[in-house]
């Protein structure tokens, strides 16, 4: 097994689901990058700091679990850091057309591989978006997050308001 994987996602917010394939991958690998994707381009409910932030606080007791960001491909992002295996949760059928596609290029660019981990059941429904749209009318994402997280969706979904 490589040494150190990355994880890497947009995490907009970090949500049970995330962890539960952070927790597990670094059990397999000596260290993990979480790499926070930062895109110009996108307009996250949460800045790429808040972001970082909100997973080094639900990280923090996990051994060798690094939290990172970066900005255009992953491959070189990958190729700078020194790192040959990518990580990736799979929640379902519905996923995998578009992460092999994303697996199959990144190695077709640099030879980097992907090791695809299924999510546990309990989160094969659970996506970031979700959460943001079930908090964002109202809805309690109690469970679905760290209790810190859904206070922040709070405080921000008010401020917005
Ligand atoms: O949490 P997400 O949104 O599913 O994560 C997608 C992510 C960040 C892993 C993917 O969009 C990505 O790697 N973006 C960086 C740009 C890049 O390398 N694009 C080419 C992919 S083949």
């Amino acid at each position: 097994m490589a040494a150190t994987a990355l994880c890497p996602g947009t995490f907009d917010p970090v949500t049970n689901g995330h962890l539960d394939i952070i927790e597990r991958a670094s059990r397999h690998f000596d260290g993990l990058i979480v790499a926070v994707l930062e895109n110009p381009a996108k307009r996250p409910l949460f800045s790429v700091e808040e972001r970082m932030a909100m997973l080094k606080e639900a990280t923090s007791s996990l051994d060798g679990v690094e939290v990172a960001s970066f900005t255009g491909l992953l491959v070189d992002y990958a190729r700078a850091r020194g790192v040959a295996a990518i990580v990736k949760g799979l929640r379902a059928v519905s996923d995998f057309d578009y992460e092999q596609q994303m697996a199959q290029m990144n190695h077709h660019l640099t030879g980097v591989d992907t090791f695809f981990l299924a999510t546990s059941p309990n989160w094969s429904y659970l996506s970031s978006s979700l959460v943001r749209e079930v908090a964002r009318f109202g809805g309690d994402v109690v469970g679905l997050v760290p209790a810190f997280v859904r206070d922040r969706l709070a405080e921000r979904l008010g401020e917005k308001a």
